[in-house]
């Protein structure tokens, strides 16, 4: 059995060098996946897109995963989309948390799926799987993203149709945004599938990118190294299998140190 320290205990065994913040919304989609919201540092910063290790005291010891963080950079809070896996050594507990619970967070965020490690360009991709849509939900709410392309086209394919509300409630949201609304009306488009169920649009995303089926219903031409530019961010296998047709149509990868045409992160499983 293990053991999720509270109160005075939990302050006393906090490391020197982690944020101790607090819960201050959980939202659970489906019985694999929910949502939840923390108190932001005063003095942590982030470029939208980075991710940050998150943990919780277990057994007296911290545990830590990668998670990309879902907020933009301007927001006050610090949202996460969370995968729950039964026997996951942090998920299982992390799903059971509470308003008011402390989360711990390493100071130094980090990541390639920034806006700084593309070249410009006129239209932006985001290909995402599960909670792989989450570094896009802070880039989409960042305006940032909006001075540097004209078009961004967030793509979000599930298993099945309750994992898309994530993405379509993010969406509608950002449509109501007195602020974001404004700078994304037009430009933002959400384009989801699912793979195992029926739904009105099915199948993996490179099947619809190899087929050119997303290009003809979003009305854009094919991928065009010129003014194309994407950011992938799924399991390892749907990253390779995606990355392998950008680079047959000519895109390469950039990092933060040398931009390019896209960008790659692994979605992590908590
Ligand atoms: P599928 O149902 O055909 O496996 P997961 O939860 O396993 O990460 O999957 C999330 C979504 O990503 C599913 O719709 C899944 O489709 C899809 N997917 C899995 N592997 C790949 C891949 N290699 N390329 C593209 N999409 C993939």
């Amino acid at each position: 059995m293990n053991v999720i320290m509270k109160g005075e205990e939990l302050a006393a065994a906090i490391p020197d060098n982690v944020h101790a913040e607090k819960v201050t919304a959980v939202k659970h989609y489906t019985d694999r996946l929910f949502q939840f919201r923390i108190t932001r540092p005063a003095s942590f910063r982030f470029r939208s897109g980075e991710f940050v290790m998150i943990g919780l005291m277990i057994d007296g010891k911290p545990l830590y995963r990668a998670y990309s963080i879902a907020s933009p950079s301007w927001d006050e809070e610090l949202e996460f989309f969370s995968i729950k896996v039964p026997d996951g050594p942090l998920t299982q507990h992390l799903q059971k948390i509470e308003v008011g619970d402390t989360i711990l967070m390493k100071k130094k965020p980090t990541g390639t799926l920034v806006n700084d490690a593309l070249l410009p360009g006129k239209r932006v991709y985001m290909f995402s799987t599960g909670t792989g849509i989450a570094p896009f939900a802070s880039l989409i709410r960042d305006p940032e993203t909006y001075e540097k392309f004209d078009e961004v086209i967030l793509t979000h394919t599930c298993r099945n149709v309750n994992e898309l509300k994530y993405g379509e409630e993010l969406v509608s949201a950002i449509g109501e945004d007195p602020l974001i609304g404004e700078i994304a009306k037009g430009k933002l488009k959400l384009y989801n599938s699912v793979t195992r169920e029926d739904y009105p649009r099915t199948g993996r995303i490179t099947s619809l990118i190899d087929s050119g089926k997303l290009f003809d219903d979003v009305g854009v031409p094919p991928l065009d190294p010129q003014v194309d530019r994407a950011m992938i961010c799924g399991s390892m296998e749907m990253i390779r299998d995606t990355k392998v047709l950008l680079e047959q149509r000519g895109l390469t990868e950039g990092a933060n140190n040398k931009p390019a045409e896209f960008v790659v992160e692994r979605a992590f499983v908590g």
